[in-house]
């Protein structure tokens, strides 16, 4: 047996395995898989945890949910419900959002076009729009006049922090022309500024990124101007500590790793000192605690009128779903059987569990949350680029067993594509 560091927080979320096994052993039986499988508890948690650590720290902040990290629709009722708002970037996920009785919405994303401006001009009233360039500027102001609405809008910049994410919004030096620009017309309230970077594990891009602003408007807007502001938004990006790791035999995030050599064999018989490396995040409450630091004594006294939103996805939604799958195959020799399931991994998208991501895979028929063993799990797709895993944590694999992947909420769902089969329905636990 190798000595293998458990994935943060392990113990609670195999709590959480045992005491849902045989509801989830259940729904398997009766709605079969492959199976979605959504618990809306998980949402409430991760929502109450991330506005509760600001609250903590005396910072008022409005969160707007990332739609693309899982856009479920019951998922979207239950963030409503509990008090959270939300993020579109396209005009489905704005439909999406009314339906799901959002109170406010933010629109963020690039190349918004007149399609998306009809939308949102329908529903202004709860929409703000986090304009990205002068052509969306324009339009937007045209058709909001020509409906005699004033729309709410800021604009999103990019600094040193946001380094190959020039294609969104703009410089952070041309927001006082933008600003001025936006000054001219009536049917425009510019009143924000966003930013956004994507899997911060540390806190430093949200802290510089926020002095880097702080510093530019008060050294380019005048104290009158800076009272026009009324929100800053940090976007999304805060990654939870999460129930992943990373391949040991993969570092360099390769996809060409089994067309040479022995790599397999060596998996299979547990070659490798470690299986994994846990993803090290900072915790969530250092995070906030350090971006509050921040935002008092740096923003706040310069933007007096301000509130603070953000836009977690992943934070969220990465709880919420679970995956269910069945053998319905056992091939192999001897020692090396291996498993393939009748669920592809069209399921979420993308070869992340073949390449990248390790996250475990959990035998409820064959329930043994103490040992895990090499047991490879295939998907059913007609290619061979569709594995689910390398281990097994239960007893020895056998046909008909029910395989749960848990807490793959964020961007699998989103993800999944008709690719050779169909995308399985969701069931909601609630
Ligand atoms: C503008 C914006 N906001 C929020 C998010 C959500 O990010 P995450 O799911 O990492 O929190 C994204 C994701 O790419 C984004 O582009």
């Amino acid at each position: 047996m190798q000595k293998q560091e458990n994935l943060p927080g392990s113990k609670k979320y195999f709590q959480k395995i045992s005491k849902l096994r045989p509801v989830l052993q259940k729904i398997a039986k009766t709605k079969g898989t492959p199976l979605f499988v959504f618990d809306g508890n998980e949402i409430k948690e991760n929502l109450k945890k991330f506005t509760g650590e600001f609250k903590k720290n005396k910072v008022d902040v409005n969160v707007f949910y990332a739609i693309k990290s899982n856009y479920y629709i019951d998922l979207l009722k239950t963030v409503v419900k509990n008090g959270g708002n939300l993020d579109a970037s396209s005009k489905r996920e704005l439909e999406l959002a009314i339906k799901a009785g959002a109170k406010q919405i933010i629109y963020t994303g690039p190349a918004k076009t007149e399609k998306d401006f009809e939308l949102i001009l329908k529903h202004y009233s709860k929409i703000t729009v986090n304009l990205e360039s002068k052509r969306e500027l324009e339009l937007l102001a045209k058709m909001a006049a020509k409906r005699n609405i004033t729309m709410r809008c800021g604009a999103r910049v990019y600094t040193k922090m946001q380094k190959g994410w020039t294609k969104f919004g703009m410089p952070l030096e041309q927001l006082k022309n933008f600003f001025n620009e936006a000054k001219k017309y009536k049917s425009i309230k510019f009143c924000g500024i966003h930013f956004h970077i994507s899997m911060n594990k540390k806190p430093d891009p949200y802290l510089k990124t926020l002095k880097e602003v702080a510093r530019y408007v008060k050294t380019n807007f005048s104290a009158k101007e800076r009272e026009k502001f009324e929100y800053i938004d940090m976007g999304g990006g805060y990654y939870p500590e999460s129930f992943e790791g990373k391949y040991t035999w993969n570092k360099k995030d390769e996809m060409n790793i089994f067309d040479e050599g022995n790599l397999m064999d060596k998996i299979v018989k547990d070659k490798f000192k470690k299986r994994y490396i846990p993803v090290k995040v900072t915790p969530i409450e250092t995070v906030v605690k350090k971006i509050c630091e921040v935002y008092k004594k740096e923003v706040l006294p310069i933007l007096p009128a301000i509130q603070l939103y953000a836009e977690p996805g992943r934070f969220v939604s990465h709880t919420s779903m679970h995956i269910l799958l069945k053998i319905i195959d056992i091939k192999g020799t001897g020692k090396t059987t291996f498993g393939i399931t009748d669920g592809g991994t069209n399921i979420v998208g993308w070869e992340k569990y073949q390449f990248f991501y390790y996250v475990p895979l959990i035998n409820l028929s064959q329930f043994d949350l103490k040992h895990e063993k090499p047991f490879v799990v295939y998907g059913s797709l007609c290619t061979p680029d569709d594995i689910w895993g390398y281990y097994v944590y239960g007893g020895k694999a056998a046909l008909g067993d029910i395989l749960l992947i848990p807490f793959q909420g964020a961007y699998t769902y989103t993800l999944a594509q008709e690719f050779i089969k169909d995308i399985p329905k969701v069931y909601n636990l609630s």
